[in-house]
């Protein structure tokens, strides 16, 4: 299998959330890509052992190898768009396209910021879904429970506690979600969006 490689971003200072916080998230991060590369080697040794016998095994790391993928890919969305500062929400087609989807910027935000409120670990996350032009917004739970098949996520907020409790406490989670968008770097959501299309 092929492995994959643990990106690099560049975070500067954000509202919020502290230095110390995201140097222990990122080694989160690379956990998932450790694990995603580490069961994809396992399972060829398996099969290369006796994948008759292994069986049992290697299908257990084979259900386990979502979870650690979309949390490698997660969070990659995640601190891309908290790279390389903060930037507006321009006046261009992702603008239109939220807006032809919920009606209104704002109303956009408000429905995201309440899936993002919802009780438990996970993401939420806003796709393109290409074969209807249109975006949706969903809860992850954990990392890989409610993808939403053939859409591409632009925008994924980790609601998972180690993301902001250290610096917000569990009952700061509302501000936490307001400091994200106000860290938010739009342009990288806009070229998640041209990519998409
Ligand atoms: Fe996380």
């Amino acid at each position: 299998m092929a492995q994959f490689e643990e990106k690099k971003f560049n975070i500067g200072e954000l509202k919020g959330i502290s230095p110390k916080n995201i140097e222990e998230h990122l080694k989160l991060y690379s956990g998932y890509v450790k694990n995603a590369n580490m069961i994809g080697q396992k399972l060829y040794e398996l099969y290369e052992e006796d994948a008759e016998k292994n069986a049992y095994m290697m299908s257990e790391l084979t259900r386990r190898f979502s979870f650690e993928y979309n949390g490698m890919r997660n969070h990659e969305i995640y601190f891309d768009s908290l790279s390389h500062g903060s930037s507006p929400l321009t006046e261009g087609e992702l603008k239109k396209v939220i807006e032809g989807s919920y009606g209104s910027i704002e109303t956009f935000l408000t429905i995201f910021k309440m899936t993002a409120m919802i009780r438990g670990i996970g993401w939420a996350i806003l796709w393109y879904d290409k074969k209807n032009n249109s975006l949706l917004n969903s809860w992850v739970d954990e990392q890989h429970l409610g993808q939403l098949q053939g859409c591409t996520p632009l925008l994924a907020l980790d609601m998972w506690e180690h993301s902001y409790v250290a610096d917000y406490q569990p009952s700061g989670k509302k501000q936490y979600i307001e400091d994200f968008f106000a860290n938010l770097n739009w342009n990288k959501v806009e070229e998640n969006f041209k990519n998409a299309k």
